[in-house]
């Protein structure tokens, strides 16, 4: 009989995990998986990276690198995030083994068991999983299309006990799709200035934008450096260049970082080196801006064609919004309907999503539907949104 922590007792696996496995069956159409599509790999471009590599290049990518991140690479990232306009001279940067790490690693800065954390309602099931593990308190605030609901954040924001920071996904929102329209980030600032609560903005797909129109809109929060609100940025290379790299990185506040830097010593001691070097020759001759470039076209051929597919066969009763960038499609179904009963009869079909569930931080609210058009084929796309379709108006009417 183990004695297990009771912050790992708590824990559950997500429906996410448990259907990544179902992902792998050939059969099965799935639009589940928040990941890349594999035929998008920039493989080429790697292999003539790693070929051309020097030998002393080499050495250093099989070797331990600080922990801070490999130096060159904290060079190239800077001149890669300065571009977006991010003030990396007055912060400072750490690549982290994903980005998830950085939120990890920024959870358990901030946070002790019972204290409070206000996050958006839905929420990225990592960062759900994160807070949990160190026994946060998740107060999560429904968004609309335009972001967080003030009224809600004011409401939070007055309440006696004071939460330890705000962790938002402000462009193209892990499950619901939807980018902060400009006004709505100023007004998040307005409440936050002077409240000392810090803003976690996590910023993993907002390179992924298939409008230019919505560059004003994908300009991060930090890049504002709104006076008076302290943000804390997180960004990955999972989503522009794959997410096997392990690599994001956070770019925080002296302060912060010194007690970050701390944390990532105890758990790693420093990212992949072989990747970082990846990464940097990746930034330094320029292919990531072409390579990303390409993405954009890619993933909004893939949503028009899910959009399209929806539009077709979606019964009216279902709420949802045309993604703007991204990965995903949040569908909103009525009141009380039950997207685990859809799921056990699209799968049966052979298509498979991942229920709303599993992005309420209370584990409840189960009338949506987050699909994901990212890795998934046009041809299948159209084949499989016909079979979820299908068994929403089985279950829902
Ligand atoms: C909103 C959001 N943040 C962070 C991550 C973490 O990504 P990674 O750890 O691969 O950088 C993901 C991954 O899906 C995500 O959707």
């Amino acid at each position: 009989m183990f004695r297990f922590s009771k912050m790992t007792d708590e824990l559950r696996s997500s429906d996410i995990r448990n259907l990544m496995s179902l992902a792998i069956n050939p059969d099965i159409i799935s639009f589940s998986g928040g990941m890349p599509g594999n035929d998008l790999f920039p493989l080429k471009e790697v292999d003539a990276i790693y070929n051309n590599l020097s030998e002393s290049k080499k050495q250093a990518a099989f070797q331990y690198g600080p922990t801070p991140g490999y130096p060159p690479l904290l060079e190239s990232l800077k001149e890669f995030l300065r571009k977006k306009g991010l003030p990396v001279d007055e912060n400072q940067l750490i690549i982290t083994t994903g980005s998830l790490q950085a939120i990890n690693i920024l959870a358990k800065v901030f946070v002790d068991p019972g204290d409070e954390v206000i996050t958006e309602n839905p929420c990225f099931i990592g960062t759900i999983s994160v807070l949990k593990s160190y026994g946060a308190n998740i107060n999560g605030l429904a968004i609309d299309n335009e972001g967080i609901g003030i009224d809600l954040l004011k409401g939070a924001l007055n309440n006696p006990v004071k939460p330890k920071f705000l962790y938002l996904t402000p462009y193209f929102h892990n499950p619901a799709g939807i980018v902060y329209s400009e006004s709505r980030k100023q007004a998040v600032i307005d409440i936050l200035k002077g409240k000392e609560i810090p803003l976690i903005e996590d910023d993993a797909y907002g390179d992924l934008y298939f409008y230019n129109e919505d560059i004003p809109r994908v300009k991060p929060f930090k890049a504002i450096n709104p006076q008076g609100v302290n943000v804390c940025y997180t960004g990955s290379f999972s989503k522009i260049l794959g997410p096997g790299l392990r690599l994001g990185w956070m770019l925080v506040p002296e302060e912060v970082y010194v007690q970050a830097e701390l944390c990532k010593q105890a758990f790693d001691a420093c990212s992949p080196t072989f990747t970082q070097v990846i990464a940097d020759e990746f930034i330094r001759n320029g292919a990531i801006y072409s390579y990303i470039s390409r993405l954009r076209i890619e993933y909004k051929k893939q949503a028009m064609a899910m959009v399209k597919a929806l539009k077709e066969n979606l019964p009216d009763y279902v709420q949802w919004t045309e993604p703007r960038g991204g990965f995903y499609i949040w569908l909103k179904l009525p009141e009380g309907a039950d997207s685990s009963e859809i799921f056990k009869e699209s799968i049966k079909k052979g298509a498979i999503f991942v229920t709303g569930k599993t992005f309420d931080p209370a584990g409840k609210r189960n009338n949506f539907i987050r699909l994901s058009y990212s890795s998934t084929p046009i041809e299948k796309i159209q084949k499989g949104i016909p079979i979820v379709t299908d068994a929403i108006r089985k279950i829902c009417g």
